[in-house]
């Protein structure tokens, strides 16, 4: 299968080396000095990709998308900043037939993670003596905080236990490629999950397992969704 790589950096160096372990040839890269464009040269180097990788900056995802749809193509969102522009990509996709899947996060480690958090959260919250709270730290890079994996854990530990409250503690420091912990604390115990990545790789399987999914499907998709048809081996 052929994929087409939007945007050069960190990401997309990664998911270049890391695509022949799935049978996929990257045939063509835009970047900023050659962006996805919808002209005869653009659809020339495209005649053989069905889907393209987006990993680029907030502000290209919204534009990158318009133009896959009007290259009739499918594509997998790495990019993250533009969520609050899902409706405007729904309609985009719906109108145009082409499948896009998006995540904040394409580790299959933290997608299993929210599974466990949810599960923990309902046991947790039959037993009151028990405060959850989530901890997270990156490298000093990093602008957001608390990240949006967090903020993700937050939301779906809120409503497993039902309550809004849940505090978060970021920390920014050193070359941490990323941690996240749920604590459940009682008097007597702490109960700890934790999710330790080691490399951006985690994130480059699974813009790979979503670029091989989506080809041929048509909608707006969340890796949640990849991750569901991988568990249950369809
Ligand atoms: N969903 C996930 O699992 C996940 C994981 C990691 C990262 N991310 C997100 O993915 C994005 C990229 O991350 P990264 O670490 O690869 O960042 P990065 O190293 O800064 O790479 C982004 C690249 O996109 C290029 N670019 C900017 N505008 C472009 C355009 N219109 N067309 C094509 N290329 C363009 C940039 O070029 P210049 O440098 O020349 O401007 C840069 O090379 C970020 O939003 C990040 O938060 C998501």
């Amino acid at each position: 299968m052929n994929v087409a790589l939007i945007g050069s950096g960190k990401m997309g160096r990664m998911i270049r080396g890391m695509a022949a372990d799935y049978d996929m040839t990257v045939t063509a890269v835009f970047d900023i000095d050659d962006p996805l464009r919808d002209d005869d040269e653009t659809k020339r180097r495209l005649d053989a990709v069905p889907v393209l990788i987006d990993f680029t900056v907030p502000d290209a995802a919204l534009p990158n998308v318009r133009t896959a749809a009007l290259l009739g193509k499918n594509l997998v969102v790495g990019t993250t900043g533009w969520h609050d522009s899902l409706p405007a990509v729904g309609e985009i996709v719906r109108s145009a037939g082409i499948g896009v899947v998006y995540a904040a996060n394409f580790s299959l480690g933290v997608n299993l993670f929210y599974k466990i958090a949810d599960y923990a959260g309902a046991l947790f919250a039959a037993c009151s003596r028990y405060e959850p709270y989530l901890l997270e730290s990156h490298h000093k890079a990093k602008k957001d905080a608390p990240s949006g994996t967090a903020l993700a854990l937050a939301s779906i530990l809120g409503s497993a236990m039902n309550r809004s409250d849940i505090p978060v503690t970021s920390l920014r420091a050193g070359y941490i490629p990323g941690m996240h912990e749920i604590g459940f604390d009682s008097r007597s115990d702490t109960v700890r999950l934790v999710h330790s990545a080691r490399s951006r790789e985690g994130f480059a399987d699974g813009s790979l397992l979503a670029a091989r999914w989506i080809n041929g499907r048509t909608g707006l998709y969340r890796f949640a969704d990849v991750l569901d048809d991988v568990l249950s081996g369809t």
